[in-house]
């Protein structure tokens, strides 16, 4: 009998003039980015969360601090592996990860293939295996009036 585990990731991060806009470790061609102490990546700091959530290792805050200047610009993909490596020390596998960003713009959809890729290349996954989504907040709300994306992504892990 296996063990099955889900876990549940969200982030959110400020839109800011001159910032990288970072998803999934694509850099998607946009006249503004996404603010944070790392490359605020809101897509892999969401999987990252989701992934310590289903094995009940804390969350990202509490591995990567960002008071640490070690972390400062960091590229994300380096906390998602993090995540995944203790995971695995556990004896976890993903079964799959599916994630959503809302985001106003720009369209995200042309990107979906990309990001896929790099996250399944990330995880050492079939791209089968990850989902990624896209969403506008319809004009509501904080990430309605393009002021900030936010991330949400759910992450199974199995323990044979
Ligand atoms: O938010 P809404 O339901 O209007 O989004 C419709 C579709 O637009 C989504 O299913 C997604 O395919 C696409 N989309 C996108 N990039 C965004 C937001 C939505 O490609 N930033
Ligand atoms: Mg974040």
């Amino acid at each position: 009998m296996s063990e099955i585990r889900t876990g549940l990731g969200w982030d959110v991060h400020r839109i800011a003039a001159g910032r990288p806009m970072i998803l999934g470790g694509v850099t998607i061609p946009c006249e503004f980015g996404l603010d944070g102490h790392s490359d605020a990546d809101v897509l892999a700091h969401a999987v990252t969360d989701a992934i310590l959530g289903a094995a009940a290792l804390g969350d990202i805050g509490m591995h990567f601090p960002d008071s640490d200047p070690r972390w400062k610009g960091s590229d994300s993909l380096v906390f998602l592996r993090h995540a995944h490596d203790l995971a695995k020390q556990r004896g976890y596998r993903i079964v799959n990860v599916d994630a959503t960003i809302i985001l106003e713009s720009p369209k995200l959809k042309d990107y979906r293939q990309a990001i896929r890729e790099r996250l399944a290349a990330t995880l050492g996954l079939e791209i089968e295996r990850v989902s990624v989504k896209f969403k506008t907040a319809e004009k509501v709300g904080p990430v309605g009036e393009g002021r900030s994306a936010e991330s949400q992504a759910i992450v199974t892990l199995e323990r044979r």
